[in-house]
């Protein structure tokens, strides 16, 4: 499963990149709003900093005003892939633009039904948003589990792109449900690595190993 950051932000994603796990970057309107800058001129900095897909979203929710938001970023740097949602209108567009070789991300999946359309459409990925399914109540890793099998079953190659992860746990399940990419804020992509033990070991190991050095001496 290919760890993607989910985020507007240059300097996260730079943090993130250094480490040499980051695969691929997400943005939405809401993250694109808060950085105060053009949102293509921050699309192409994030394409030129990261190594795999940069996805930006259209705005327009007409197949028309879709199909020419989408051509316009995918000119902004090869590994664009355009973001549209899971509208009869976000459908047609995807097929359109799928048809002239464009990358593209379907978002605000909630449903099985809605990520079988994605994939009749020629989507490249489909985003089930997790969290914001468990917010009301429902399980968003059986959505994930349901759109994996699916897939499985009937041979789709669209990937399956788990969004909307709120916790390590939310990772974790999502590679366990197969989920293809996985989708990561900041600060959840800086909790993976963390766990107490590792903390307590690391500083024992660094005070056995002066204290063997003072024994030498
Ligand atoms: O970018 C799409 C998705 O990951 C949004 O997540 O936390 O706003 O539900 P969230």
């Amino acid at each position: 499963m290919k760890l993607w950051l989910d985020t507007a932000n240059i300097d996260e994603i730079r943090e993130i990149n250094a480490w040499g796990v980051l695969a691929g970057v997400t943005t939405n309107p809401t993250l694109a709003g808060k950085e105060g800058v053009p949102f293509e001129q921050r699309l192409k900095e994030i394409a030129a900093e990261v190594d795999g897909p940069v996805c930006g979203e259209v705005i327009s929710t007409e197949r028309d005003g879709m199909i020419a938001e989408g051509l316009k970023l995918a000119e902004i740097a090869p590994n664009i892939v355009v973001k549209a949602p899971v509208t009869s209108e976000g459908y047609a567009a995807v097929t359109e633009l799928a048809k002239r070789g464009i990358k593209t991300n379907m978002t605000l999946c909630f449903s099985p039904a809605q990520a079988i359309l994605a994939a009749e459409a020629g989507a490249t990925y489909i985003s089930p948003f997790l969290g914001r399914v468990d917010d009301i109540g429902n399980d968003g890793i059986d959505l994930l589990n349901e759109i994996v099998e699916i897939y499985r079953v009937q041979g789709y190659t669209t990937y399956v792109l788990a969004a909307s992860l709120r916790s390590p746990q939310h990772v974790v399940d999502s590679a366990k449900a197969g989920a293809d990419v996985a989708t990561l804020p900041h600060s959840v992509f800086k909790a993976l690595v963390k766990h107490p033990l590792t903390d307590i070991g690391l500083k024992r190991f660094l005070d056995d190993w002066e204290a063997y050095q003072r024994a030498l001496a």
